[in-house]
């Protein structure tokens, strides 16, 4: 049978689904397709890819509704196949076919991006059918989901900006004198703008990060130099609360593979929290190379988190006790934006703290090997 490319319906069939199949094995190719005959009522026209580059070449020249991926490919192996077909074509579902029949594999091919996933051992015509129909669903929702949050942001930003512009020449005394019960009301309402403005962008990224829709772009930084170029902006809001930040790095230079900015993001959360809730004391920085990998830590003086609390710190829409000392609330989106970002670089964060003393929030970061 001539599988490289075969249309088994009409092509003018409405219904019919096209479908890149991305198997370097040939017994395992040949049993997807004995499962697509064996569902003749659907209309079926798949081609054939037995490497990464081939499939990738396919996906450039022909649309597809459907990729039904192997992980391990002659010239690619594990997550790095997904994020490559992934990065070239975001929209076009995957169900991932893996060997291992390792639940916790399943879950993070979800989270690489994938829509579903099946054991190789374990598949039945049925059960491949349900697979490939909810992966193009599940495909079709999250597009609907992300166009309406692109829209909601996009069409809230502009007038938003245009709104701050108007009030703000107004209370700088541009369009005239103002009195001061003017301009403090002025001053309300413009903070009331900047919190809108961040809960929308907020709301949207993690959103994005919850859906695998955000990739990092790693490269070799130094841990002490972006902490170092924090401290220029958070020093002065601290002092100027009577908070001080000490830092303690092990070593002068601290290499991390890492998306700068997301880590910057990471710690900008992380500080900002810090300073929020610390009223009077200290705060302090610490990034030690621990040779396997480099351990970051933000350790305050603080208000603390209450046992019952620290599980759920890092869930989403979290926040306890009372807002003291800024008008301006959180969204309750920091942490859990913080944690799908250093697990995206495979660390792991987690806190420690006592009620009324102070927190500790550390993260880890992997060194890759040679490193
Ligand atoms: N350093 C800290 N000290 C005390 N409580 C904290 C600290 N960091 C976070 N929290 C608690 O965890 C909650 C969630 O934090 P976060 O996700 O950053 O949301 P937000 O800052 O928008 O409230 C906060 O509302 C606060 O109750
Ligand atoms: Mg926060």
């Amino acid at each position: 049978m001539n599988t490289q490319s075969m249309s088994i319906n009409n092509k003018a069939d409405a219904d019919q689904l096209r479908i890149l199949i991305v198997e370097d094995n040939q017994d395992d190719m040949e049993a997807f397709v004995e499962m697509l005959y064996m569902k003749q009522k659907y209309a079926w026209d798949f081609k054939r890819a037995t490497h990464l580059g081939e499939a990738l070449r396919y996906l450039k020249e022909d649309i597809f509704d459907v990729i039904i991926l192997d992980l391990n490919l002659p010239d690619s192996t594990g997550f790095g196949s997904l994020n490559k077909i992934r990065e070239a074509k975001p929209n076009i579902p995957i169900v991932v076919m893996t060997g291992l029949n390792d639940e916790k594999i399943g879950v993070l091919t979800i989270r690489y991006g994938a829509q579903d996933y099946l054991f190789k051992g374990q598949i039945t015509a049925d059960l491949f059918l349900r697979s490939v129909n909810y992966a193009i669903e599940r495909q079709h929702l999250e597009q609907v989901k992300d166009d309406l949050i692109a829209y909601v942001n996009h069409e809230l930003s502009n007038p938003l900006s245009i709104i701050k512009e108007g009030l703000s020449q107004i209370n700088d005394g541009i369009k005239g004198p103002i009195n001061e019960e003017q301009r403090q009301f002025l001053e309300i309402t413009l903070e009331s703008i900047d919190r809108l403005s961040h809960i929308a962008q907020t709301l949207l990224e993690s959103t994005r990060l919850e859906f695998g829709k955000i990739q990092l772009n790693q490269e070799k930084c130094d841990l002490v130099e972006i902490v170092k170029s924090l401290m220029v902006s958070f020093e002065s809001v601290a002092a100027h609360q009577g908070v001080v930040i000490n830092v303690n790095f092990s070593s002068d230079v601290v290499k991390i593979d890492a998306d700068r900015d997301r880590i910057i993001q990471v710690l900008t959360n992380l500080l900002t929290n810090a300073l929020k809730f610390t009223q009077k004391g200290f705060i302090e920085i610490s990034v030690v190379d621990r040779g396997h990998m480099v351990e970051c830590s933000i350790f305050d003086t603080g208000r603390g988190i209450a046992p019952e609390d620290l599980p759920k710190v890092f869930g989403k829409y979290q926040r306890f006790g009372q807002y003291q000392g800024s008008r301006i609330k959180g969204t309750g989106l920091g942490l859990f934006i913080c944690k799908q970002l250093i697990e995206l670089h495979d660390g792991r964060i987690w806190v420690e703290s006592q009620a009324g003393h102070g927190s500790k929030f550390v993260f880890q970061l992997p060194k890759k090997e040679g490193e």
